[in-house]
C-alpha cells in the first residue's frame, strides 16, 4: 500500500540541507517556511512562541536541526509533510487533447507553466469529452488506476440521442459485445434525467477501452451527443470546479483513493 510520502524528494530547489553523519538535517525554521507555515520571519516568531513540536516535544529554537525524513514536525499541532508526488484533478473541457504534448492544445497546456513539470494525465478522455481527469507525477498510482485487474469504477454521464434498445441496461450488465466483436466487461447503465432535451444516462465502467462509452451506446442503438466523466474510484468531480479549471487533490481525497486502489486489487496482471 502506497502512502503519502514525507521526504526530501520534493525538496529540489530548496537550500541544500546540512549533513551530519548519515542524517540530512535542516533548520526547523527553514523547513517550516518550505512547508508554507509562513514567511521565515513569521516562522521564527511562531517557533519562539512554542507553536512547533519535534517528535512530540515543543521546540522553541528556530535554529534547531531536524531530519525531515525521520522527525515528526508539527506546527500548531498539525503534522507537516511533503508529498513526494503531485496530484491534480482537472475538469477537462471539450476541445483539448488528453496528452502531455501535441500540436493541438493539451490538458497540460491548461496548467500554468510552473505547475506542469513531470505531470501526466491518468488515462484518456476523448477530445470532445469533459470531466474528471487526474494528473499526477506518480507512475505507480497511474498504473494502479489503469490496471484492468483493479476494476476501478469510472462513472460517466452521457447525453444520448436516438433512443436505446429496451434491453440496453441488461446488455450492459451482462458484458456486451461491440460492433467490431470487442467484448466488454459488465457495466451499469442507469437513467439520470434529461439534459438539453435529451435523455441523460449514467454509465459505470470498470475498464477503459478506446471510445468505450460511445461504442457501447452505439451498440445499444443510441448516439452520444455529449459525455462527461464524473468520478474515478472514490474521486468525484466537485460541483465548484468549472470546465478548464483544476486544483490539487486534498490529503483526504488522495488517502481515500490510495486506500480504494489497495482494496481493489485482484490477482496479478497476466
Ligand atoms: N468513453 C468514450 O467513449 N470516450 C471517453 O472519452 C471516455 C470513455
Amino acid at each position: 500500500m502506497q502512502t503519502i510520502c514525507r521526504g526530501f524528494q520534493a525538496f529540489a530547489g530548496a537550500a541544500a540541507p546540512r549533513r551530519e553523519g548519515e542524517r540530512q538535517l535542516i533548520r526547523l525554521d527553514k523547513l517550516l517556511t518550505h512547508f508554507g507555515c509562513g514567511t521565515r520571519r513569521q516562522v521564527i516568531d511562531a517557533v519562539r512562541r512554542g507553536r512547533a513540536q519535534v517528535n512530540g516535544k515543543t521546540c522553541c529554537d528556530p535554529a534547531a536541526k531536524v531530519d525531515p525524513e525521520q522527525d515528526e514536525v508539527r506546527f500548531d499541532g498539525v503534522v507537516q509533510s511533503y508529498q513526494k508526488h503531485r496530484y491534480l484533478m482537472m475538469n477537462k473541457p471539450a476541445g483539448v487533447i488528453t496528452a502531455v504534448s501535441d500540436r493541438r492544445e493539451t490538458v497540460v497546456d491548461l496548467l500554468p507553466e510552473g505547475e506542469r513539470r513531470g505531470l501526466f494525465p491518468v488515462g484518456r478522455l476523448d477530445r470532445d469529452t469533459e470531466g474528471l481527469l487526474l494528473l499526477t507525477t506518480d507512475g505507480q498510482l497511474c498504473h494502479a488506476l489503469m490496471s484492468p485487474r483493479r476494476h476501478v469504477e469510472k462513472v460517466y454521464l452521457a447525453r444520448v440521442s436516438g433512443g436505446l434498445a429496451p434491453d440496453a441496461a441488461a446488455r450492459f450488465a451482462e458484458g456486451m459485445q461491440l460492433r467490431d466483436g470487442t467484448a466488454c466487461r459488465p457495466a451499469r447503465l442507469e437513467p439520470a434525467g434529461e439534459e438539453e432535451g435529451l435523455p441523460l444516462w449514467r454509465i459505470t465502467l470498470r475498464e477503459g477501452k478506446y471510445h468505450q462509452v460511445k461504442r457501447m451506446v452505439a451498440a445499444a442503438g443510441g448516439r452520444v451527443e455529449a459525455l462527461r466523466r464524473v468520478s474515478v474510484g472514490t474521486l468525484e468531480l466537485p460541483p465548484g470546479l468549472p470546465p478548464g479549471s483544476w486544483r490539487a487533490l486534498t490529503a483526504e481525497e488522495l488517502t481515500r483513493l490510495l486506500a480504494h486502489i489497495g482494496e481493489a486489487s485482484g490477482p496479478p496482471d497476466g
